[in-house]
């Protein structure tokens, strides 16, 4: 079986949902979908061909915008008032539920100091089946060089401080905190990214 990484296209959103719903950290992680339907963003996937015209799977993605502020302004416009008609504040569910309500009501801006760090932002996730294997390294390198055609020297990413796994990854790609009250940020200079990878031969 071949597994590469290509473009995500607006076709790949309901697979790559059910992706981030599953592995997303008990759903705690943004949303993927506008990412793959919007025009500020970038997207790439993780497919597996299984040959023979039978159809190809996806494994993971990353997606990102390489300008964050474009991106929050254009999700605001036209992404999350679809999701607040959706989703009203004051349905029922669960205290989960109504957590992500609010946040479709009043989406929380990326803070300035970390935007000024880095423009760029990223979120990957991979199937269980598809970690442990290089893949979320190499589609680290895919967004650099994605964000690096743009102009951009790095990038940013909040994690859930809940998520050990996630955050040893980070720092073995060479990620560095980025300190920020509001939450666990990590910044990624490309040259520092082109010097650990130079070390590790690839
Ligand atoms: C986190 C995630 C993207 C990492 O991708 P991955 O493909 O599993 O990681 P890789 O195989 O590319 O590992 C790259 C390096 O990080 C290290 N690493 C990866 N996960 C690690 C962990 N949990 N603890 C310690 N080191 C880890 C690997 O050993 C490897 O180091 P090496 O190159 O020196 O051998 C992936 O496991 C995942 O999607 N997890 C579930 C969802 C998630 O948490 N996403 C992040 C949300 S913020």
């Amino acid at each position: 079986m071949d597994w590469s990484i290509r473009e995500g296209t607006a076709e790949d959103a309901p697979a790559v949902s059910k992706i981030c719903l599953s592995t997303g950290n008990a759903g705690k992680s943004p949303l993927a979908e506008p990412y793959f339907r919007l025009s500020s963003t970038f997207a790439y996937v993780l497919q597996v061909d299984v040959g023979k015209g039978g159809p190809e799977r996806i494994l993971g993605y990353i997606c990102g915008a390489v300008d964050t502020r474009k991106y929050e302004e254009e999700a605001g416009e036209k992404w999350w008032p679809g999701l607040r008609d959706k989703y009203p504040v004051g349905g029922k569910g669960t205290e989960r539920d109504i957590e992500v309500c609010r946040a479709f009501a009043r989406p929380t801006l990326t803070p300035d100091a970390v935007v000024a760090a880095y423009p760029a932002h990223m979120h990957v996730n991979l199937l269980p089946e598809a970690q442990r294997k290089g893949w979320g390294r190499r589609l680290i390198d895919k967004a650099a060089e994605h964000i690096r055609r743009f102009g951009g020297r790095g990038v940013h990413l909040m994690i859930d401080p809940n998520n050990d796994e996630a955050r040893q990854f980070y720092k073995r790609i060479g990620f560095v905190v980025i300190p920020e009250p509001s939450g666990e940020c990590y910044g990624l200079d490309f040259e520092r990214l082109g010097r650990v990878n130079s070390v590790l031969g690839s």
